[in-house]
């Protein structure tokens, strides 16, 4: 009797710690990813080169024009001004971490990280710093956040030149990784790919963990072909396309990569990875009527959409009547879903993986709907959801979403006058 009472005490404490536990998960939640080595703390500007008198793009720009005018055009340029960006940072409850990829230089930080009061370094210790340029701070992740190493500036070539000290870079692609690689490897996640983890991605997506044929690498310019292996993870390829210029005014000309980084943000690039056919199945038996829209990932060695994972397509397959009024509609979400509380778990996956056309079917019979006279598809982009935009309280000025495609096949009908 005593024994089972103790079992019965036992197993009641047990319970109870492990609903608490759960609570404190529930009110809690866990950090979304690991901060790691790479970006735990601010790039030192300690040591600039002495050659510069500043590090602001605006510096760069004296001498490298063009390269400033396409950065300027990008979000890496709004890393930090970025409204959907700070809105969310200010809901998340302004944490330190996220600066070190937004803004990532020291300078371009109020504080100084001097150390961790915790382990998993989510809380750093502060102190002012006197060296902080609000100016630099607008400028997100600028020219020196990718191109400052050691006091040298890192570029492709290895030129020597008075202007200022330059080490030659190995792999450009290793830039971005310190950024768009965020790991979530921890005993109680269970991501499949940690979050915005492109690179984590392209590992384990099928078919894309090829590097290019050898055939493709040779007659090629030298700057093109990387390590071996690494032929798959080539983000510079992709995201900096190749121009011939020089990269200073009257200097020589050179083959450069373009400072483009197109994503999310702009619809064009989003339509040159993804590859949609829309048509009626050819064999339609039985007065039926069928149709498929399929979609690929031919243009991205990542899902389509990737990123964080807010973002997401959606998909619309509609009949429509003579007045164009909706009859029947079907839809479809490619997202991520995440469990976030109490664990962070990665549920399903229904984005593009590279070259897995998707097929969505449409089956429309005269005698269901007479009145039916096309049938319309649509696939949008969505940078976030509508659900989460209010939530966060995020007034956007741009649209949050976009048309990737749309179309009507009008249902002829057979002879009827
Ligand atoms: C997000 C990272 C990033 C930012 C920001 C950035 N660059 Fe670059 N830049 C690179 C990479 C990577 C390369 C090497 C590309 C290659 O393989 O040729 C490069 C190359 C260059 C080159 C050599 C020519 C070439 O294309 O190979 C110049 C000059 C240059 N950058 C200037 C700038 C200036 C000026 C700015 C700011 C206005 C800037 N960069 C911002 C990543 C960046
Ligand atoms: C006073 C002019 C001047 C300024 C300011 C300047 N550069 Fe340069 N930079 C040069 C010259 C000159 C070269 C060599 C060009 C050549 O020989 O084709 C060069 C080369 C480079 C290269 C290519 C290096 C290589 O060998 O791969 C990069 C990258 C670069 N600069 C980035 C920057 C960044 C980032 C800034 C701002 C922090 C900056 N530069 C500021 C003049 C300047
Ligand atoms: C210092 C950190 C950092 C580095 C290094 C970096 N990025 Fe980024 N990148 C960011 C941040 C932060 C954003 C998002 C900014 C925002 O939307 O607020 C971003 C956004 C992007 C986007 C998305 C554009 C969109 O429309 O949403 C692309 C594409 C991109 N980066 C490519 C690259 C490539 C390629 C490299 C390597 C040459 C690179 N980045 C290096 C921090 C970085
Ligand atoms: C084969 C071409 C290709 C390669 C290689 C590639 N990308 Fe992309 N990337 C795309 C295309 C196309 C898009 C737009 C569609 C999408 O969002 O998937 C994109 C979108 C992005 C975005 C936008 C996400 C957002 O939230 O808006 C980021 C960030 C990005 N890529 C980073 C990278 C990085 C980092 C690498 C290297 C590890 C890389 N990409 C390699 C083609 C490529
Ligand atoms: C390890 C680097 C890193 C850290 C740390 C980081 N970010 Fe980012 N963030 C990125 C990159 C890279 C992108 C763009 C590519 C993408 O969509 O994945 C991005 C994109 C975003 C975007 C989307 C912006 C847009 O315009 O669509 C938001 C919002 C954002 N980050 C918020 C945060 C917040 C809040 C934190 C801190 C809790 C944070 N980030 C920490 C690298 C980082």
């Amino acid at each position: 009797m005593a024994i089972r009472k103790k079992k019965t005490l036992i197993i009641g404490l047990l319970l109870v710690v492990l609903i608490a536990f759960l609570a404190w998960r529930f009110f809690r939640p866990m950090n979304i990813f690991v901060v790691s080595k790479a970006f735990e703390r601010p790039v030192s500007t300690a040591d600039m080169p002495a050659a510069l008198t500043s590090l602001s793009a605006n510096n760069c720009a004296f001498c490298h024009r063009e390269f400033y005018a396409e950065w300027s055009t990008t979000i890496h340029s709004h890393a930090w001004t970025d409204p959907y960006f700070q809105v969310d940072w200010r809901f998340d409850g302004k944490q330190q971490i996220c600066k070190n990829c937004h803004i990532p230089l020291d300078r371009q930080q109020e504080q100084k990280v001097l150390g961790f009061h915790d382990d998993e370094k989510w809380q750093p210790i502060l102190e002012p710093n006197p060296a902080f340029d609000a100016q630099l701070q607008h400028e997100g992740v600028t020219c020196a956040a990718c191109h400052l190493r050691n006091g040298k500036i890192l570029g492709p070539y290895g030129i020597e030149t008075a202007a200022h000290p330059v080490e030659k870079l190995a792999n450009p692609n290793e830039v971005c990784f310190k950024c768009h690689v965020v790991s979530g490897n921890r005993w109680d996640t269970f991501f499949r790919a940690p979050p915005c983890g492109t690179v984590a991605e392209i590992q384990s997506t099928p078919g894309s963990t090829k590097g290019p044929p050898v055939a493709a690498l040779t007659g090629q310019i030298g700057k093109e072909s990387i390590g071996p292996g690494e032929g798959s993870i080539d983000c510079v390829k992709c995201h900096m396309p190749l121009a011939e210029r020089s990269l200073v005014a009257g200097g020589k000309v050179r083959i450069v990569r373009r400072h483009l980084w197109r994503g999310g943000h702009d619809p064009e690039m989003v339509k040159q990875g993804l590859e949609v056919v829309f048509h009626e199945a050819p064999d339609s038996s039985s007065g039926k009527r069928s149709f498929t829209l399929t979609l690929t990932n031919t243009g991205a060695a990542h899902y389509l959409p990737t990123g964080i994972p807010d973002r997401h397509l959606t998909v619309f397959i509609r009949l429509l009547d003579r007045n164009g009024a909706v009859l029947r509609e079907e839809n479809h979400i490619l997202k991520r879903t995440i469990l976030w509380r109490p664990f962070i778990i990665d549920l399903w996956d229904t984005r593009l993986p590279r070259w897995q056309p998707k097929v969505f079917h449409f089956d429309v019979s005269p005698g269901r709907d007479p009145t039916a006279t096309a049938v319309e598809a649509q696939v949008q982009y969505h940078l976030l959801d509508e659900n989460r935009r209010r939530r966060i309280g995020y007034e956007n000025k741009e649209p949050i979403a976009y048309d990737l495609f749309r179309a009507r096949i009008a249902l002829e009908r057979e002879k009827t006058n």
